[in-house]
């Protein structure tokens, strides 16, 4: 039975991961900073949660002893320009150096589309710069730098926005229309090509499985929903499939960039994490829609799940009528 390690397999897409490797036969380990961080994994069959502080190059060594594969899905999407080089680049590098001291055969690493690894600096947002240094860092810490050939696969996932039951995106913005009569939105033309979370998780096992069945070699790959979507539609349709306002939603209002970044301001006043940061902003000067040069989710033999089927189902089952403590439950 072949052991995976799995770096942020707590979160909304870890999740996923870790019940399809689970059910694939795979011997699942969690490295979380918290054990009670990892309650909605912990019940799989066979699954062992490790408490650990995976920034101690030691600890991550540690937990990877005996692991044929590694997925990496930890990041941050809110937090000082130093705290994203911290979790994503300085944390990919500490990562890659594991896996060769301790001869792991694969590493799946989350990424984001829009990253350019090429280029870290010309991307708009500290998010982007930081995923794209880190996939820079990987490559080459790896020995995959320069023509160089590594011991240690890599498989480089770059998804658009990912929706699903548990999602922090739709579910968020049907929870503020459900709050508020009007819907105050900045780069409301921003445009996105949503995916979801089912798709992202069988993604990750194809990768995982090629990975650890062919020769090692570096591989990248944009995950992309069958349809481009603005912001303005997305927040329409999530008001709408949970049917607030009789199924109407309630009126989009546009804002200037500048009037952005003064509601950003205000709402990183207040308490939890932002719904909306200045970085989130400086991320969506850019599309996020596949470029088509790399290959997709088809290439994975997946075939991209719509919005339009899979969003109302839970949309609509988990009413936005939870409020203000919806919006806190969504905080750990
Ligand atoms: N969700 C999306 O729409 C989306 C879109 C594009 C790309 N992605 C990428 O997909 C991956 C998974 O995203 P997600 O939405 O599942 O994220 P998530 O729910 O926020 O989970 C991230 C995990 O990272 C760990 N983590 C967070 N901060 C950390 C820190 N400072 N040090 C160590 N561990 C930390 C947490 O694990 P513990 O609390 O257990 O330690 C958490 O479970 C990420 O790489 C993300 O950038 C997501």
């Amino acid at each position: 039975m072949k052991q995976v390690l799995v770096l942020g397999g707590s979160g909304f897409v870890g999740g996923h991961v870790c019940e399809k490797l689970v059910r694939a036969g795979y011997r699942v380990s969690v490295a979380t900073r918290k054990s009670v961080h990892a309650r909605c994994v912990m019940h799989l069959p066979g699954l062992t949660v490790l408490e650990c502080n995976i920034h101690d190059e030691a600890a991550l060594a540690r937990a990877m002893t005996g692991m044929d594969a590694v997925i990496n899905l930890v990041a941050i999407l809110h937090g000082s320009p130093a705290a994203f080089v911290h979790v994503h680049q300085d944390l990919p590098g500490k990562i890659a150096r594991a896996c060769a001291a301790k001869g792991v055969l694969h590493l799946v690493h989350i990424s984001a589309l829009g990253v350019n690894s090429e280029q870290p600096q010309a991307a708009p947002s500290n998010y982007l710069r930081s995923k794209a240094a880190g996939e820079a860092l990987l490559v080459d810490t790896l020995g995959w730098g320069k023509g160089g050939i590594g011991s240690c696969g890599l498989t480089v996932l770059r998804p658009s926005v990912i929706f699903g039951a548990d999602d922090k995106f739709l579910n968020v913005f049907a929870r503020l229309q459900a709050l508020f009569p009007v819907m105050p939105l900045a780069c409301a033309d921003a445009r996105f090509q949503p995916l979801w979370v089912e798709d992202v998780a069988s993604a990750v096992l194809a990768s995982l499985k090629q990975g650890l069945e062919q020769a090692p070699a570096v591989r990248v790959y944009e995950l992309a929903g069958p349809q481009v979507y603005t912001l303005r539609q997305l927040v329409q349709f999530a008001a709408r499939s949970s049917g607030i306002n009789q199924g109407r939603g309630r009126p989009v209002i546009g804002l200037p960039l500048w009037m952005g970044r003064i509601q950003a301001f205000m709402l990183g006043l207040m308490p939890g994490e932002p719904v909306m940061s200045q970085d989130n902003l400086d991320s969506m000067q850019l599309d996020n829609v596949a470029a088509g040069g790399l290959p997709g989710l088809e290439a994975l033999g997946i075939k991209a799940s719509s919005l339009q089927a899979i969003g109302p189902q839970y949309l609509f089952a988990e009413p936005a009528a939870q409020g203000l403590l919806g919006l806190r439950n969504r905080h750990r």
